[in-house]
């Protein structure tokens, strides 16, 4: 188990190391949830995978490595509905005794955009927050009563912080949901209030915004598109994300709350 980074100078090998640390990530079954569980393994710690459906996590599960290879978990929460929220983080708990790290990652998805998302379309893709709210509420509650301190990272998105390019998708597909960008500038902006709330609790929040990570099967022309928006002129890989995600769960980051860390090749800069 990593020191208290306040009583004396660690190496960067222990900040980094999550061994004795229990995480839990939700959607990680998906395309960067996945790789950022395998992260979680490796860096050491116990990882509690969530998804809607338990054997897919299980699966998940059963394929990471690290000191706890064979001991991670599996858990079913679906982030929309409230009683399956407090059940699936029950369970984390009653499984692991102490839960460390949350990772607010799942989304459930919307192709809907601007011109024909309905107001009920449009309000459940916002429920996406609702979810990450109540999550670490609880690790919060656990964390707090217990006596220890917990990182929570929320997944946000470049689309968080700036508007996307309406010709990036005119002709190939539905433009980026005006209801994806209400959600993650959202979630940027809560991760500040409950860091700013949680911060003498010693509960750290932050949030790792990604930018463009798509998955396999999207349209070559759109790549092509996005790609030539993108100051390093390519596509994120999943692995990517790996040393964001350790460095915000561990004590690597000790010191920072409240922040939206974006990894995305430069879009954002431009
Ligand atoms: N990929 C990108 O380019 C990109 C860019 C910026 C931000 N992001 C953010 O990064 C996160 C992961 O994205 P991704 O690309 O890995 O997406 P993904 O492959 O679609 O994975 C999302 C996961 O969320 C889970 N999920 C869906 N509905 C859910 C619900 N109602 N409750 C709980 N979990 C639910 C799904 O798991 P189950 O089906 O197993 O339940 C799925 O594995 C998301 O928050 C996304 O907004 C992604």
């Amino acid at each position: 188990m990593a020191n208290d980074p306040l009583s004396s100078e660690q190496s960067v090998q222990q900040l980094f190391d999550l061994s004795g640390k229990n995480a839990l990530i939700t959607g990680g079954t998906g395309h960067l949830g996945s790789a950022m569980a395998r992260a979680l393994a490796e860096a050491g710690a116990r990882v509690v995978i969530s998804s809607r459906t338990l054997g897919k996590a299980q699966q998940v599960a059963d394929s990471l490595a690290g000191h706890q290879r064979g001991n991670h978990l599996a858990v079913a929460i679906d982030q929309l509905d409230e009683t399956s929220v407090d059940l699936g983080f029950k369970d984390a708990v009653s499984q692991v005794g102490r839960l460390d790290i949350l990772v607010n990652n799942g989304h459930d998805p919307l192709s809907a955009d601007w011109e024909t998302v309905t107001g009920e379309q449009f309000q459940k893709q916002l429920a996406n927050a609702t979810g990450y709210f109540l999550l670490a509420r609880h690790l919060r509650d656990h964390a707090v009563g217990n006596k220890h301190q917990a990182s929570i990272i929320m997944l946000g998105s470049m689309y968080g912080s700036v508007g996307s390019y309406p010709d990036v998708y005119e002709g190939i597909c539905a433009a980026s949901p005006a209801a994806y960008h209400a959600l993650k500038g959202s979630v940027v902006h809560l991760t500040r209030h409950l860091a700013v709330y949680w911060a003498k609790e010693k509960i750290r929040v932050n949030c790792l915004s990604p930018g463009p990570f798509p998955a396999a099967k999207a349209p070559r022309a759109l790549i092509e598109r996005l790609n030539a928006k993108s100051p390093m002129g390519r596509m994120g890989m999943p692995a990517e994300l790996k040393g964001a995600i350790v460095f915000l769960a561990s004590d690597a980051s000790s010191y920072m709350t409240g922040q939206n860390l974006i990894i995305d090749g430069g879009w954002t800069s431009w």
